[in-house]
């Protein structure tokens, strides 16, 4: 019994290919000469629907399909599997003078054409190697959709009318091929989102999306990292190495805070960006690349046109496609909606049952002005959501909102409405004693956090208290 089953298991371990061509001794052949290797098991068919009805209910682990043959060809047979299986290796077979079309198998998703007469090695390992390399192909795959969903559009949030903007403006740049963009904005607002997002919404998602900080690093490095150096072009140039231009080739180059670039640099990158060729650094050769270049900088370009420290070729060569993104205080309506997504990426991060943000800490929120934009609004709902607990966040998590908030209005009313509830036609002593008495539960009854935020020393705050019958 044991046995039996120890067979079986080895048999379906064994992959399965599907053979067909419309010559069935020549099938039959291949088949009895792959077979030999005991590496893998062949079914070979004649008829494309036989061939069809068996793939149906038992699908092969690899097919090789002949590229001639009278009822179907071998590339629509490609076409209709590649449908259903984006990762199947097909492998399709090609008398010497069909190869254009051999090509068109290609493009219609085939692994490889082969020339017959087979060379049995070839195919050998052919299918050996797309048969190993099949998992790693579906797991690049689902890494790369996942950084599609991460970053579509659908990842830029928010329903204001200049997010909106900023949605078309994203989704009409990715469809253009090798376009410049630049990205303005405080810090905070999403540049480094939106460059992502047009990347993974464009067409060549598929190549690197490659990011460089050009505030980060000094000059010469900077350089070497751009373009690339021959060995010995400097003195610790012990191999040449590709620069991040090449790496990027056929995706997206991105240079943050190009408002940092030194003049040098900024002369050779015009350089580049127009003819799209460059030189490694100690090479002579010229390498030509196409690519999309996103740049983007918190600093105000004109300005530094106007100053003289950023080129002004420079400027309207990058400027070309612009978008300035809007400091979060300016689109306030949508701070809502980020919130409470930002609660919710912490929930699963802190496995955390938080379903709600109060109303009363939206509007704590909501008065602030937000001068580090959407990184600020996560970071706050971060600390926050490391105290909540409960099933709602509340002022109670915001302290140093509340605390802002409330010397803010100190000077006058001493009210936060948002936290307090202290109802309108009380005389100004009841209206004080409450507030105190709020203030004092806030903080757990600190009378230290308590004088501090009410702007009175801690004697004077005792007085009142004692006058009010506060203490306890
Ligand atoms: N509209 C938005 N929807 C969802 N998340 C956003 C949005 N805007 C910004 N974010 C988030 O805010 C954070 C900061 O964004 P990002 O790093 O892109 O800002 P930046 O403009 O590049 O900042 P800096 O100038 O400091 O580099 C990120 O976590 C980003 O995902
Ligand atoms: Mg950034």
């Amino acid at each position: 019994m044991s046995l039996r089953h120890g067979v079986v298991n080895i048999a379906l371990m064994i992959p399965k290919v599907y053979i067909l061509d419309d010559d069935l001794t020549y099938a039959k052949l291949l088949a009895a000469n792959l077979g030999k290797s005991g590496r893998f098991r062949n079914e070979v068919f004649a008829a494309p629907e036989e061939f069809f009805t068996r793939h149906t209910e038992e699908p092969p682990d690899a097919v090789i399909t002949d590229l001639v043959m009278p009822d179907i060809s071998g590339i629509e047979v490609t076409r209709r599997l590649r449908q259903s299986d984006p990762h199947l290796p097909i492998f399709v077979l090609t008398a010497y003078a069909e190869l254009e079309t051999a090509i068109e198998a290609l493009k219609a998703g085939a692994n490889d054409y082969l020339r017959k007469p087979v060379n049995m090695d070839e195919l050998t390992t052919l299918l050996s190697r797309a048969l190993d390399e099949r998992p790693l192909r579906e797991e690049a795959a689902t890494i790369q959709k996942t950084r599609e969903n991460e970053f579509s559009l659908r990842a830029i949030l928010g329903k204001h009318a200049e997010i909106e903007k900023l949605r078309e403006f994203v989704q009409r740049i990715a469809k253009i091929p090798r376009p410049t963009v630049l990205l303005l904005g405080e810090s905070g607002t999403g540049k480094n989102l939106v460059a992502q997002t047009i990347h993974y919404s464009s067409p060549d998602s598929t190549g690197r999306f490659v990011e460089i900080n050009c505030s980060a690093l000094p000059a010469q490095l900077l350089e070497a990292e751009l373009f690339g150096y021959k060995k010995g072009a400097f003195t610790d140039a012990r191999e040449s190495k590709r620069g991040l231009i090449e790496v990027a080739n056929g995706g997206t180059l991105f240079l943050d805070e190009i408002g940092d670039l030194s003049q040098e640099l900024q002369a050779k990158l015009l350089n580049f960006l127009e003819s799209r060729r460059f030189r490694r650094l100690g090479g002579t050769e010229e390498i030509e690349v196409s690519q999309r270049v996103i740049t983007a900088t918190n600093r105000n370009l004109e300005e530094a046109v106007r100053a003289g420290t950023f080129r002004s070729d420079l400027y309207y060569r990058i400027s070309v496609a612009t978008h300035r993104l809007p400091p979060l205080r300016e689109i306030k309506t949508d701070l809502p909606q980020l919130a409470e997504h930002f609660r919710e990426v912490f929930n699963r991060e802190f496995r955390k049952q938080v379903a709600r943000i109060s109303p009363e800490a939206l509007q704590l929120l909501a008065a602030w002005d937000w001068p580090g934009n959407v990184r600020e609004l996560r970071n706050v709902i971060e600390r926050a959501m490391i105290f909540a607990d409960g099933s709602e966040l509340k002022t109670s998590d915001l302290p140093e909102l509340r605390t802002v908030a409330l010397e803010v209005t100190a000077g006058g009313q001493l009210i936060d409405p948002d936290s307090f509830g202290i109802s309108k036609g009380l005389t100004l002593a009841a209206a004080e004693r409450e507030y105190i008495r709020q203030t004092l539960a806030e903080y757990d009854g600190s009378v230290q956090r308590a004088a501090e935020v009410l702007g009175v020393s801690r004697k004077n705050l005792w007085e009142k208290r004692k006058k009010y019958g506060l203490l306890d």
